[in-house]
């Protein structure tokens, strides 16, 4: 039996608030094991049916990174042809990669066709397979940010290309492409609500009552 007291709890949401989409990182390498040390504690995540359908794969090779860094570029160009005005001019200020400067780089994919779990939850919701990497990916974050480490997650990316880029099995979906690192700096409020993108908005606003 495990007990949590409050003061474990009020660090626990200073996590949270001090959590953050890292894209600008300091060039020193993560100690060894770091990376995977991440994983497992990801593997501890909730999963649809225990199916746990969360890949990862560790991307070290330099020409599968520079191609990776190839196809934000030309993703990230295409997304800014479809603002216009003011909108264009800010998106084009923003660093939405730290893919460059990033000591490690891992995509995470769901198994779409694995059987572990015997398909509990997946009838009705095939999608949970998605939403249990995801969760897996969120402890991540948290993980690594509670050891000073940096993850940012790149979604401004063509999941086909990606996908050959790492040549990985067809039935795996590309679910996530991150940056770990050490941040160069800590912050407790969004990169893009500093820089006037969106705010942040009261949780009023997500719930209703019925
Ligand atoms: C599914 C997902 C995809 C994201 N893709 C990108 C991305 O391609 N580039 C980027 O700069 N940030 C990306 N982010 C980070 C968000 O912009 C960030 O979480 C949000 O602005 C709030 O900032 P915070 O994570 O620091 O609280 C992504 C986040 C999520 C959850």
């Amino acid at each position: 039996m495990v007990a949590f007291d409050n003061a474990f709890r009020r660090q626990l949401r200073e996590l949270f608030v001090w959590r953050r989409d890292v894209r600008r990182f300091r060039n020193d390498a993560l100690p060894d094991g770091a990376v995977e040390r991440l994983i497992e504690t990801a593997c501890l995540s909730p999963s649809v049916g225990l199916s746990q359908p969360w890949r990862f794969v560790i991307v070290d090779d330099p020409a599968r990174r520079r191609a990776v860094i190839d196809d934000f570029k030309a993703c990230n160009a295409d997304a800014l042809n479809c603002y216009s005005g003011e909108r264009a001019a800010r998106y084009a200020t923003l660093k939405l990669s730290g893919l460059e400067q990033a000591p490690s780089h891992l995509a995470v994919f769901a198994d779409k066709a694995s059987d572990t779990g015997h398909g509990l939850g997946r009838a009705t919701m095939p999608e949970t397979t998605e939403y249990s990497v995801v969760a897996a990916i969120t402890a991540m974050w948290l993980a690594a940010r509670a050891e000073g480490i940096g993850l940012g997650w790149v979604s401004i990316l063509n999941p086909d290309r990606i996908h050959g880029v790492l040549d990985v099995p067809a039935s795996w979906k590309f679910i996530a492409y991150l940056c770990i690192g050490y941040p160069e700096a800590e912050c407790d409020q969004p990169e893009l609500e500093r820089a006037k993108w969106e705010h942040r908005r009261s949780p009023e606003e997500f719930t209703l009552r019925r």
